[in-house]
């Protein structure tokens, strides 16, 4: 049994409006895919990895993530074209792994997104470990400070929020992802990340219980922090220079 890794990097990045795929541009001397992609080649017990990349970018980043892949240990990385929406691109990459997952030579897959340049190591193994315990994982960490929505009524005057950002790397019992993503297929559902998809899935009466591993889904919460940030807007890419560089 081993896990695999996918990286999202199908986007375009128009937020960071760059005039190229975010996930392309150089940080602390790397592309930010670099980054992740080193970073999940270190992760222990990941045999299989997938890169889903936009229609038009492949060339460059077979170019990026080149020097990376002489030297990764048998490990398998694939590259694959993703699709208009981050949840189609998480369904191709799934389509890559589809007969790893059922001889169950996978048991349990991390999607990241490729524009997170600082998920360490010790983020996926403890995605990769609470997923294989209760079937599902998300870092999270509490959001502080007053949280509303732009124009909307400001909340009540409860103190303490038991709101949470919720990030990547998010794992799942690869039988559970795929089942989500084929009903997801079949009904036409679209989630904006992983969980919500597995949560959509786990969450039709038919989905739940014994019939399904024998064991429900729980997607549980592992501890994160803001480090672990998403290039999203300009201002994100200078953060992220001075917490990569040393
Ligand atoms: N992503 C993807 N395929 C898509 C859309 C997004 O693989 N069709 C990936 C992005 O490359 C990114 C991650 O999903 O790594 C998170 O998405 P987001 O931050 O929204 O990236 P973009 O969609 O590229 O940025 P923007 O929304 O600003 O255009
Ligand atoms: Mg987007």
């Amino acid at each position: 049994m081993s896990a695999a890794v996918v990286l999202l990097a199908a986007g375009s990045g128009t937020r960071v409006g760059a005039g190229v795929n975010k996930v392309l541009l150089p940080v602390a001397g790397a592309p930010v895919l670099v980054h992740a992609l080193r970073t999940a080649l270190a992760v222990d017990g990941v045999d299989h990895l997938v890169v889903v990349v936009r229609p038009g970018d492949e060339a460059e980043v077979a170019d990026a993530v080149g020097p990376l892949l002489l030297d990764h240990e048998g490990r398998e990385v694939r590259v694959t074209v993703g699709g208009a929406t981050r949840h189609a691109s998480e369904r191709a990459a799934l389509r890559a792994l589809e007969a790893e997952v059922d001889d169950g030579r996978v048991d349990v897959v991390a999607l990241h997104d490729a524009a997170r340049p600082l998920a360490a190591p010790a983020l996926y193994d403890a995605v990769l470990a609470a997923a294989r315990e209760h079937g599902g994982a998300v870092p999270a960490y509490p959001l502080t400070g007053l949280v509303r929505r732009h124009g909307g009524p400001v909340p009540g005057t409860g103190r303490g929020t038991r709101t949470v950002a919720v990030q990547t790397p998010q794992a799942f019992r690869a039988g559970v992802l795929l089942a989500a993503h084929r009903w997801a297929e079949e009904t036409g559902f679209t989630g904006t990340d992983t969980a919500s998809c597995v949560a959509a899935w786990a969450a039709r009466p038919e989905h739940g219980g014994p019939e399904h591993g024998g064991a429900e889904v729980g997607i549980v919460a592992v501890p994160s922090d803001a480090t672990n940030l998403k290039v999203t807007w300009p201002g994100d890419v200078r953060v992220a220079e001075h917490l990569i560089r040393p």
